[in-house]
């Protein structure tokens, strides 16, 4: 089972991510929990230069957010989902097409095709999008902001434009919920939707 979070910065997916791996394990089950950018040591390094350097064009910040999740499919994921690990993964494909493809107008589309040729085709089985009003990233974020965290409100709101379109496109992959609901409320439905 490979499952993804997405959603805003601040929107609670990390810890929805944690929940679940934290409930899988109690089941016995093998679970490898991993996030992007990010993920591997060449993923990691991609994620600095992104979030921690100076200025990186639109296409060029594709590129690399595709380049570390090309990396992390072929460490990490495949080789996890092929001895029979469940993958549950803090961002994934949606992220670029919402943040690079709409949010940076590179085109819904060609961040898709693009990122579909990274990964070979690999999508989740089941994505949970948690949504929040984009004028809530920055409140909810505490300490230093990033140079993506750090974009306008109208960027998270593209962004956000972005995961809805791809929820109703992939309407039998993606489960929206409401970021605000309770942590624990929302971990049983995350839970339950997977059973
Ligand atoms: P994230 O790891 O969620 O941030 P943090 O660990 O600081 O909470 O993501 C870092 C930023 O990268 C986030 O603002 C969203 C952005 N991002 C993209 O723009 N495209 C992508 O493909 C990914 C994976 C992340």
């Amino acid at each position: 089972m490979f499952v993804s979070f997405e959603g805003l910065d601040g929107s609670g997916k990390s810890t929805q991510a944690e929940l679940l791996r934290a409930r899988l394990e109690a089941e016995g089950r093998q679970v490898v929990s991993t996030r992007e950018p990010g993920g591997t040591e060449l993923g990691e390094r991609i994620r600095d230069l992104v979030l921690h350097g100076g200025h990186v064009g639109p296409w060029a910040e594709a590129l690399l957010y595709a380049a570390s999740r090309a990396q992390h499919v072929e460490e990490v994921i495949r080789p996890a989902l092929a001895r029979g690990a469940s993958v549950i993964c803090d961002r994934y494909v949606d992220s670029s097409v919402a943040y690079q493809g709409v949010g940076r107008g590179l085109g819904l589309e060609r961040v898709l095709d693009l990122n579909l040729t990274a990964v070979g085709g690999l999508l989740p089985d089941r994505t949970f999008l948690l949504l929040i009003e984009p004028s809530q990233v920055s409140q909810r974020l505490p300490g230093d902001h990033d140079r993506l965290e750090s974009e306008s409100d109208d960027f998270h709101s593209r962004a956000a434009d972005g995961y809805r379109e791809l929820a109703s496109r992939f309407s039998d992959r993606i489960v929206v919920l409401e970021g605000t609901r309770p942590a624990e409320e929302l971990a049983e439905e995350v839970y339950g939707a997977l059973r």
